[in-house]
C-alpha cells in the first residue's frame, strides 16, 4: 500500500468527512507511530504505520464486509428519500462511504444480506457464471409435489421469456410447505416467481447462506457485524 494523505485515510475508515477529520487532526487528535501530526495533508502508509485517531488505534481495512440479518420492511438500497434502508441500520462505527448491499432481498424477505464497499467482490459473487450458491428457506402456501420440485430443479422459462437456471430444492417439513432452495442467480423476485410457476405462493422467505457462509444465529433481525477474511472466503474465494 502506498503512502496516502492522513485526512483521506481516516475519512475512508469512518463516516466522517475529510473536512471534519482535518479539523480534528489540527486539534492534535492524531498520532502516527507515536508522534502527533498536525497537518491533514501529511502522508503515511496505513498498513505499516500505527495510526491513533481520537485515542483509538486505527484498524485499517481497505474494504469492509458486513453480515446483516435483514428485517422485514426495510429496503435493500443505500439511500431512499422516504423509506428506511439497510444502510440506515448499520451502526456508525461500521459505516463508511460507498457502503451498499451486494444483491437485493425483497422488502418482505429476511436474513443474510452482505453489505460492502468492495464493488469488485460484489460483482463477482452476484454473477451467475461464478456459481456462488445462495440458500433460502421458504414457507409456501401449499405442499410442493415431487414433480414440481423436478420441474423447478431443471430450470424454467416464464411466459415473459425470463428464464431461471437449475436449482436444488429440499423439503424441510413433513407437510412439504417448508422448503430450502439453492440458486446461483439473483433475479428480481426469483423464488416467488419460481413458486408461482408451479401454482404455489411464497408466504415467508429468509436467506440463510451465501456460498458456504451461513447467517450468524446470534444476530437478531436488524443487527449486523463485520465478517472476517476467513468468513469472506467462505462466501467465495476467487483467488483460488
Ligand atoms: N427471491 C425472491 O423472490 N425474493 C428475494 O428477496 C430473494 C429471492
Amino acid at each position: 500500500m502506498k503512502n496516502q494523505r492522513l485526512d483521506k485515510i481516516i475519512a475512508s475508515q469512518t463516516s466522517l468527512s475529510r473536512k471534519q477529520v482535518a479539523s480534528f487532526i489540527k486539534k492534535g487528535e492524531l498520532t502516527v507511530d507515536g508522534e502527533v501530526v498536525l497537518s491533514p495533508d501529511a502522508k503515511a502508509d496505513p498498513e505499516k504505520s500505527e495510526i491513533i485517531f481520537h485515542g483509538e488505534l486505527l484498524d485499517y481495512r481497505k474494504h469492509v464486509y458486513i453480515m446483516m440479518n435483514k428485517p422485514k420492511g426495510v429496503l435493500s438500497a443505500s439511500t431512499d428519500k422516504n423509506k428506511k434502508t439497510v444502510v440506515d441500520l448499520v451502526p456508525d462505527e461500521l459505516k463508511r462511504d460507498g457502503l451498499f448491499p451486494a444483491g437485493r432481498l425483497d422488502k418482505d424477505t429476511t436474513g443474510f444480506l452482505l453489505l460492502t464497499d468492495d464493488g469488485e467482490f460484489a460483482h463477482k459473487i452476484l454473477s451467475p457464471k461464478n456459481h456462488v450458491v445462495k440458500t433460502y428457506r421458504a414457507k409456501i402456501e401449499k405442499p410442493i409435489s415431487s414433480s414440481d420440485i423436478k420441474t423447478l430443479e431443471k430450470g424454467i422459462t416464464l411466459k415473459d421469456g425470463t428464464s431461471f437456471k437449475e436449482c436444488e430444492i429440499n423439503t424441510l417439513s413433513d407437510d412439504k410447505t417448508e422448503i430450502e432452495i439453492k440458486i446461483c442467480e439473483g433475479k428480481y423476485h426469483q423464488i416467488k416467481r419460481m413458486l408461482a410457476f408451479v401454482n404455489n405462493q411464497v408466504i415467508g422467505l429468509e436467506r440463510v447462506s451465501m456460498g458456504n457462509l451461513t447467517i450468524d444465529k446470534v444476530l437478531k433481525e436488524g443487527e449486523c457485524r463485520l465478517i472476517s477474511e476467513e468468513e469472506r472466503k467462505l462466501i467465495s474465494d476467487f483467488d483460488e
